[in-house]
């Protein structure tokens, strides 16, 4: 979702925010722009609806440098798609005097923005967007033209909003770029030896530039100026230096961002599955993440409560089978969304299951901090290390698949299923090194041999990718891989697709089945007649078959259309994962076929830190 990047220093800051804001890309956005100061502090204002790129051609003939820089990339919430509502807005359209005009990007939504309106309007001041945002700069020109410092301004104005959000201001008069946060993301970066400082919604646009990286907290005012020894100083809203952030080395490098020979990040990303399956045994079983489930041996809680959204539910889904079968604790797997809302029954012998690969899905989070209100434990399945999520767990089992820049997530949902994996393990106190290395690595050679021979799959995607509609069935282990594969194929080939368990379709789906509709049918040893008859009664209704399932398997090659053979042997509970890569590869290319924009598919961010 919407991107922040802040830069003062020495070099030139348009440079940086710029490449700050390229990188930023993979989140999702509609429009970019920037704000930076001229020689003699003037403001100088560009934004362009589309990608980095045409901001970046707009700006080039200007041959300007500058020393602050604001920039964003807006997904848009209130208002729609234009230059007009990009950020950063600005207050010279409005009255104030030249030297405190101000600049503002924005994170997050402001719900009282309606209220917030009228008494802006009320004071005689015009909106020139139709976004929430431009509320928080009416704010802040209603505090200046009172006369208040810039530092009051800010505190006053933030005061006044409620929801999730993040800003960076910066006025023309005054050296420092200020932020200041609630609920959303933001990350503060120094280079002491360059004299850079950087803010960002982001750690990865800081990669490169910054060696120390901080997190300040909600509701703390941070400063950035070449003034300040060590480039950064954090504030309460009562003006008093505040000590609530948390430094950290910067630990993340450029190679990531890299696609090397492969066409998307997401196929990337696919590939990459084995050798983060084995790096995560090893972590688990013998690197530093050893000791982190000796600790949670102890826990045996009454009754665990997953919650998340999207693609990491669907993780949700898998690891509750693993909870339920292995440790036979009682599990429920909710979405997010609905968890916050619904006054759920919580009791503080229960654990709160957090999955999130990005760790600040706003949902997730509040339904994170609603669990800790109740006095429950909160444990994270998390990717981002130093996320909000991260921070705010009393547990994190990192999932260690590195950066996942396509929108799509792949490789996220493997690591996420096989740490639950691990996590019961440890709860059932079944963990056995050897064991879990034999598993994971059969399974990573299993996904190896899959991936070495898509040809297969490439000439069904091409045979089926026009067809009318899609379902996805499976039963028991591989239901929530309907649910997956489904997702995956809406996502990226912009075509109808729905994940049900097999034995629901007679209750109404089979009416949609005729010789226009594929039925994706995951099939293994779990239940595996009760699986096949289901196939067959869409069969008989002349629907089209891809079955995924067993290889050599000559009743099930025989009734499907086309078939996807899979070596299932040995792998058990670890069978959906491998047949998930099958549902990935075949969403890709029938993507490919559509010509569709893989790694960042339209209307979707990365991040999704608004509710
Ligand atoms: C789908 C996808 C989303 C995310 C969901 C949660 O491919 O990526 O459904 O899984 O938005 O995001 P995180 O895991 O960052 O909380």
């Amino acid at each position: 979702m919407c991107g922040i990047v802040g830069h003062i220093g020495p070099n030139n800051s348009i440079a940086v925010v710029l490449e700050g804001l390229k990188r930023l890309e993979y989140r999702g956005y509609d429009s970019a722009g920037v704000c930076f100061k001229k020689e003699l502090g003037e403001l100088d204002l560009h934004k362009k609806m589309g990608k980095v790129d045409n901001l970046k051609e707009a700006i080039a003939p200007l041959e300007v440098e500058s020393h602050t820089c604001i920039g964003h990339t807006r997904w848009a919430t209130h208002g729609e798609v234009n230059d007009l509502n990009a950020h950063p807005h600005l207050s010279d359209t409005i009255t104030i005097d030249d030297d405190r005009s101000i600049s503002i990007v924005h994170n997050g939504i402001i719900e009282n923005h309606n209220e917030l309106r009228l008494e802006i309007k009320a004071a005689g001041l015009k909106f020139t967007s139709d976004t929430d945002s431009e509320v928080f700069l009416g704010l802040m020109v209603i505090e200046l033209l009172a006369n208040v410092s810039l530092h009051d301004a800010v505190i006053n104005s933030f005061k006044k909003i409620r929801g999730n959000s993040a800003f960076v201001i910066i006025m023309k008069g005054s050296r420092e770029m200020l932020s200041i946060k609630r609920g959303a993301p933001l990350v503060c970066g120094v280079n002491i030896g360059s004299g850079e400082a950087l803010v960002s919604s982001d750690p990865y646009a800081l990669v490169g530039t910054a060696d120390d990286i901080i997190f300040p907290e909600d509701d703390v005012l941070c400063s950035l100026s070449v003034e300040h020894e060590g480039l950064i100083k954090f504030y309460e809203m009562d003006k008093s230096e505040s000590k609530r952030y948390k430094l950290k080395k910067q630990e993340m490098s450029l190679e990531i961002s890299d696609k090397g020979d492969y066409e998307h990040f997401m196929l990337k990303e696919i590939y990459e599955q084995p050798h983060l399956i084995r790096a995560l045994s090893q972590y688990y079983t013998l690197g530093p993440g050893k000791e982190l489930l000796a600790s949670i041996i102890n826990e045996s809680p009454k009754r665990i409560h997953i919650i998340a959204c999207g693609t990491a539910w669907h993780a949700g889904l898998v690891i509750k089978n693993f909870i339920e079968k292995i440790a036979r604790i009682s599990c429920v797997v909710e979405l997010a969304s609905e968890f916050r809302y619904r006054d759920p029954i919580l009791f503080t012998d229960e654990v709160g299951l957090f999955i999130s690969q990005s760790g600040e899905t706003a949902d997730t989070l509040a339904a994170q901090a609603l669990c800790k209100e109740n006095g429950l434990k909160t444990f994270a399945i998390v990717n981002v290390e130093g996320s909000t999520l991260y921070r705010e767990c009393d547990y994190n089992l990192l999932i260690k698949a590195g950066m996942e820049i396509g929108v799509a997530s792949t490789k996220a949902f493997t690591q996420q299923a096989l740490t639950g994996f691990l996590m019961t393990s440890a709860m059932s106190d079944t963990l056995n090194a050897d064991n879990i290395a034999q598993k994971f690595s059969l399974l990573a050679d299993r996904i190896q041999d899959l991936l070495d021979n898509v040809t297969n799959i490439k000439e069904i995607a091409e045979a089926i990718y026009l067809h009318k509609g899609f379902i996805f069935t499976g039963r028991g282990r591989e239901y929530p891989i309907a649910f997956e594969g489904a997702l995956k194929l809406k996502e990226i080939a912009y075509v109808h697709a729905e994940g049900y368990a097999s034995g629901e379709l007679k209750h109404g789906p089979i009416a949609l089945i005729d010789d226009l509709m594929v039925n994706i049918a995951l099939i293994s040893d779990e239940l595996y007649e009760k699986t096949f008859s289901n196939i067959e009664e869409v069969k008989a209704r002349r629907g089209v078959i891809v079955t995924i399932g067993p290889e050599n398997d000559k009743n099930a090659i025989s009734l499907s259309d086309y078939y996807i053979p899979l070596c299932l042997e040995g792998l058990e509970e670890l069978t959906p994962l491998y047949m998930n890569v099958a549902t990935q590869l075949l969403a890709y290319y029938m993507a490919k076929f559509k010509g569709t924009d893989i790694d960042k598919p339209r209307n979707l961010a990365k991040s999704v830190t608004v509710e």
